[in-house]
C-alpha cells in the first residue's frame, strides 16, 4: 500500500457500530464494563482511548513499525524514551539538537542519574569514540533544528548496535513522508507531531514508534504509569490531518527550495542552510536517506539587527515559535526555540543572532518568493 493509501485507511476502517466513515472521537475518561473483569477491551481512558489507539495504528503504518504511543507533546514522547533507561546509564545526544531536548536532559533527567553527553553526529568517529560502555542510547534529529544538517541513520545504527546501545531518530523536520529511519536500521522514532504531523499549528503533540514489541510493551507500561497521555481530541485532528500529509509535504518542499533558491542568490544572505540545495554540505547523503527535503530553510543573515528589519519586513510570513503547519512561520532560534542553551555552546554551534529560521508553508509560491524578497532587500 502507498503512503498516502495508508494515511487515509489504515487504523481509519468505518466504524463497524454505524458505518461512520471518520473515526468517532471517544470523549470519554472511562468505558462501562458488564461484569467485573468483562469488557470490551477498554477500561479508563489514560489506559487506552479508541480514538487514540486509531491514530496509533496509523502511526505504525506510516513509520514502517510494529507500533506506536502517543503522548501529550514532543517532549513528554522524548522523556517517555528516556525513561526506558536506569540512574547511571549514558545516552549520547546530537549537539544540534532543538534546545527542549537538550534542556531535558541537562537540567531534568540529569538530576534523576541519567547521565549524557552531546556529540556532533554527523562525525561518526567522534560518535565512536564518545561511546562508553554505559551507553544505552544515542538521540539524533535529522535533518536537525535549526542548522539542518544531516546524520546518517544506517551508520549510526550499525555503531549503536555494535556496542548494544539503540538509535532513536527524531524525524520531525522530515516526516515520515519523505523520511523512514526504522527502514535504515533505527529503534526508535519519535515525533514533536505538533508540526507536520499536525499540519495546522492547532494542537500539541508527540508520538513514538518502535519496530519491536517489547520496546512497545515497555512504552505503553510508560504511557499509562506515567500518565503524560493525549487527549481524544487531538488524536482525531491527527487523523483528519494526516489524511493530507502526502499532499501537504510536496507543497511544503516546493516552495521551501524555490525560498533557498532566493535565498542563495540574494546578497543580503550570507548562508543558506536547505538540504536540498546541492551546495548543502551533505546533500548526497540527505539525497540517499530521504526522499525529499522538506519544508525548513534557515538563513545567516550576519546580525541581529538584520534579522530584526528582516522579520519587520515579511507581510504573509508570521512571527511565530514552531514549524509544519500550513502557514509560513518565521523564528529567531537564539531568543526563542534555543534560548535555554547557553549563549557561548548556542554560538559555538552556529545559531548566531543573525540566524532566522523560516517553516515554509503550503501558500501560492509566488506570494511567499515575494514576500520573502521584499523582506530580504529591506535588511540589506
Ligand atoms: C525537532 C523537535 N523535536 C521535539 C520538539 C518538542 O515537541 P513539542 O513542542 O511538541 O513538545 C520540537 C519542538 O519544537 C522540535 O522542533
Amino acid at each position: 500500500m502507498g503512503f498516502a493509501t495508508k494515511a487515509i485507511h489504515v487504523g481509519q476502517e468505518p466504524d463497524p457500530l454505524t458505518g461512520s466513515v471518520t473515526v468517532p472521537l471517544y470523549q470519554t475518561s472511562t468505558f462501562a464494563q458488564e461484569a467485573i473483569g468483562k469488557h470490551k477491551g477498554y477500561e479508563y481512558a489514560r489506559t487506552q482511548n479508541p480514538t487514540r489507539s486509531a491514530w496509533e495504528r496509523n502511526m505504525a503504518a506510516l513509520e514502517d513499525g510494529t507500533d506506536a504511543i502517543s503522548f501529550a507533546s514532543g517532549m513528554a514522547a522524548i522523556d517517555a524514551i528516556a525513561r526506558l533507561f536506569d540512574a547511571g546509564d549514558h545516552v549520547l545526544l546530537a549537539e544540534d539538537m532543538y534546545g527542549g531536548t537538550f534542556r531535558l536532559f541537562d537540567t531534568v533527567l540529569s538530576r534523576h542519574g541519567l547521565r549524557f553527553d552531546t556529540v556532533d553526529m554527523r562525525d561518526l568517529d567522534a560518535v565512536r569514540r564518545a561511546l562508553r560502555l554505559d551507553t544505552k542510547l544515542l538521540l539524533t534529529e535529522t535533518p536537525t533544528n535549526p542548522l539542518m544538517t544531516i546524520s546518517d541513520i544506517a551508520a549510526l545504527a550499525e555503531i549503536a548496535h555494535s556496542s548494544g546501545a539503540l538509535l532513536a531518530v527524531d524525524n520531525t523536520f522530515a516526516s515520515p513522508y519523505f523520511q523512514r529511519p526504522l527502514q535504515l536500521g533505527a529503534d526508535i522514532v519519535v515525533h514533536s507531531a505538533t508540526k507536520y504531523l499536525g499540519g495546522h499549528s492547532d494542537l500539541v503533540h508527540g508520538v513514538v514508534v518502535v519496530r519491536s514489541e517489547e520496546l512497545a510493551e515497555r512504552l505503553h507500561f510508560i504511557q499509562n504509569a506515567v500518565g503524560a497521555v493525549p487527549g481524544p481530541f487531538d488524536c482525531w485532528l491527527l487523523l483528519r490531518s494526516v489524511k493530507t500529509l502526502a499532499l501537504r509535504m510536496e507543497q511544503h518542499q516546493r516552495n521551501a527550495l524555490a525560498i533557498a533558491q532566493l535565498c542563495s542568490s540574494h546578497p543580503a544572505v550570507e548562508r543558506v542552510y536547505y538540504p536540498g540545495l546541492p551546495s548543502h554540505p551533505q546533500h548526497e547523503l540527505a539525497a540517499r536517506q530521504m526522499s525529499g527535503f522538506s519544508g525548513m530553510v534557515s538563513i545567516e543573515l550576519g546580525s541581529r539587527q538584520k534579522a530584526d528589519r528582516f522579520i519587520a519586513g515579511l507581510r504573509i510570513v508570521t512571527l511565530a515559535e514552531s514549524l509544519g503547519g500550513v502557514e509560513s512561520l518565521v523564528c529567531h532560534p537564539a531568543t526563542m526555540t534555543h534560548a535555554s542553551i547557553p549563549e557561548e555552546v548556542r554560538l559555538a554551534r552556529g545559531i548566531t543572532d543573525g540566524l532566522v529560521r523560516l517553516s515554509i508553508g503550503i501558500e501560492d509560491s509566488a506570494d511567499l518568493v515575494e514576500d520573502v524578497r521584499d523582506a530580504l532587500d529591506n535588511c540589506r
